[in-house]
């Protein structure tokens, strides 16, 4: 949550920063704000809303960018960050949240500072003027002034008369990219791929002193450190929406790749994994939003495929059912990030009882794949719409080898995979696109949509809710098809729209659902592999048997950006979200 960059180096610091800005809206977009370091003096401009053009002028190659999701503070203007000193000399960005900032505010006023903003960072440019009037400089200020902030933070800041960027992580992701004779330091990587690809991961406690070099210092242990430049295998490109109008239909479209990638997991890796999942006494899938719903499939795919129980536990849900976990226990985290605050909160939960834990993470180097014994890399590329797709299905794909691998079938799984490939193409296609256009002109104004399914179509309907209530903010639910005579069906009225979907597994079952409201006026729609005379509306997905989750969650991927498009809503940015939930 919120996006930070800070840059020095040659080349123009504001625009760079802008530009870096564009890739990390994802993470925050209700303000944003810029500060650049010219002639001694720190120029900010923070605007309310999404990121626009920026009036500053300046020939600065010293700048820091925050794109803001708010936790304290409205999202107007005064709250945007930078945030400055008293006396304007220092500027800091901030991801996370200040816990003891009431505490730490009314000390700082008690000593004569005043506050502009209602936020939790402001203490922090405070905090360290006023060590600096103690007689400290501007590091040695904010190394002691960290001591007095409790929470989870990153942070960049500098000084009008300094010539050092510094930042700080503490449980909240950031990342620096290291160019030719210039540095960047960012929430995410996407924000300067364009100009490096060699990255350190900070770790936990890091501040990182850019100068005209780069000095590590771990502030737990007291002690500078050297820390390992990764190259990343990202392109500049993959971050970019290319000939799309958005990232959310970019990354429907690139699902077919996607999963075909999954397939290329290595094979002694997963032996490795499939040999402790075998060991383990109790398995326990944890994750939030839609990797909770992969996790769900995992479910299902796991018993059914090989046999094997396991648990779900919505992540922020678990440290309240953590009693049971013993060292003998492994967790299972899904999350595209590897950022997610609940996710990290319950593999850290697991770890303290001895747990094992084994991530699936899109993003490498990210504190889930730091955390675990073991991570499965996606490889599913920068996923930048705030809605999950592609890093979804790739999750799904992975399971569901995960499973064929546990059933000594893995190569079977990976054939059946490449199987669908030409099947996915065809969903994501242009002909797809317009005949599901027309369901969502039908759909544009509907109060309600619900939807149902069994066995693994259940919790493709929830996934399918997510989608369509996220980017359209149509009111939709999901329902396992027979719960709804317990209760659901009472909203049922004429014309409201209900999404079936079916597989010649649960036909029997979820056709006389459909009946069932059918009879009391619903527009039904079906999703599946056989038309019937229940639906007024049907599209067809083939029957690919436990890979059907795979593919019938396409066809509303793209109906929710249709009805997006259609509503005037932006299909990359809904409103209230942000993509990488780093507060609990
Ligand atoms: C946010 C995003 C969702 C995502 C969820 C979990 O809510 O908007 O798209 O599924 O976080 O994120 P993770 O990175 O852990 O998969």
């Amino acid at each position: 949550m919120c996006g930070i960059i800070g840059y020095k180096g040659p080349k123009n610091a504001v625009n760079i920063v802008l530009e870096g800005l564009k890739s990390l809206e994802y993470r925050g977009y209700d303000s944003w704000g810029i500060a650049a370091k010219s002639n001694s003096k720190i120029i900010v401009e923070k605007k309310e809303g999404k990121l626009g053009n920026a009036t500053l002028d300046l020939d600065s190659n010293f700048a820091m960018g925050h794109t803001r999701w708010a936790t304290h503070g409205e999202a107007v203007a005064k709250n945007a960050h930078p945030h400055l000193s008293n006396d304007g000399n220092i500027a800091v960005a901030h991801n996370g949240i200040i816990e003891n900032y009431q505490a730490q505010r009314e000390f700082l006023t008690k000593q004569g500072f005043t506050f502009k903003s209602d936020t939790d960072t402001e203490v922090i440019p405070i905090t360290i003027e006023y060590h600096m009037q103690k007689g400290y400089n501007f590091i040695e200020a904010a190394k002691r002034s960290l001591k007095h902030l409790e929470g989870q933070y990153a942070i960049v800041a500098f000084h009008a008369d300094e010539d050092s960027l510094i930042a700080i992580r503490r449980e909240a992701p950031l990342v620096l990219g290291i160019g030719d004779k210039e540095f960047f330091v960012a929430s995410d990587i996407p924000a300067f791929l364009k100009y490096t690809r060699r990255v350190i991961f900070l770790e936990d406690q890091d501040l990182a002193i850019i100068n005209s070099d780069l000095k590590i210092f771990n502030l737990a242990k007291d002690i500078p450190v050297k820390r390992e430049i990764s190259t990343i295998e990202w392109s500049p490109e993959q971050a970019q929406k290319g000939k799309f109008d958005h990232f959310f239909l970019k990354e429907i479209s690139e699902q077919a790749e996607v999963v075909s990638r999954a397939t290329a997991i290595d094979t002694k890796q997963i032996e490795n994994i499939v040999k402790e999942i075998k060991e383990a006494k109790g398995i326990y899938f944890v994750a939030c939003g839609s990797a909770a719903h992969a996790c769900m499939h995992g479910l299902y795919l796991f018993s059914k495929i090989a046999k094997v129980h396991v648990n779900f536990c919505i992540a922020s849900e678990f440290p309240y059912f953590q009693h049971f976990i013993v060292p003998e226990s492994l967790v299972i985290a899904i999350s595209q990030s590897g950022e997610t605050a609940d996710t990290l909160a319950a593999i850290r939960a697991a770890k303290e009882h001895g747990a094992k834990v084994i991530s699936i993470v899109n993003v490498m180097g990210s504190t889930l794949v730091r955390e675990s014994d073991r991570s499965i890399l996606q490889g599913a590329g920068p996923e930048i719409c705030v809605l999950s797709t592609k890093a979804y299905t790739s999750q799904l794909a992975i399971l569901t080898l995960l499973a064929y691998a546990l059933a000594n079938k893995f190569e079977d799984g990976k054939a059946m995979i490449k199987e669908l490939m030409r099947h996915i193409y065809y969903l994501t296609s242009e002909n797809t696109r317009r005949f599901v256009r027309r369901l969502a002109e039908k759909l544009r104004y509907a109060p309600s949509i619900y939807l149902i399914g069994r066995g693994l179509q259940y919790p493709t309907a929830l996934e399918a809710a997510l989608k369509i209530k996220e980017v359209s903010y149509i009111h939709a639910e999901a329902y396992a098809g027979g719960e709804l005579k317990h209760g659901s069906i009472a909203l049922i009225e004429h014309g409201t729209p209900c999404i079936v979907f079916t597989s010649s597994e649960t036909e029997k079952d979820i056709i006389n659902n459909a009946v069932e409201l059918k009879s009391r006026g619903a527009y039904i729609i079906g999703i599946g592999p056989k038309n019937n005379m229940v639906f007024d509306f049907y599209i067809k997905v083939r029957d690919a048997g436990e890979f059907n989750p795979l593919i019938q969650i396409i066809p509303i991927q793209i109906l929710a950006y249709q009805l997006a498009l259609l509503r005037g809503c932006d299909p990359d940015m809904p409103r209230n979200l942000a993509k990488s939930v780093t507060v609990k």
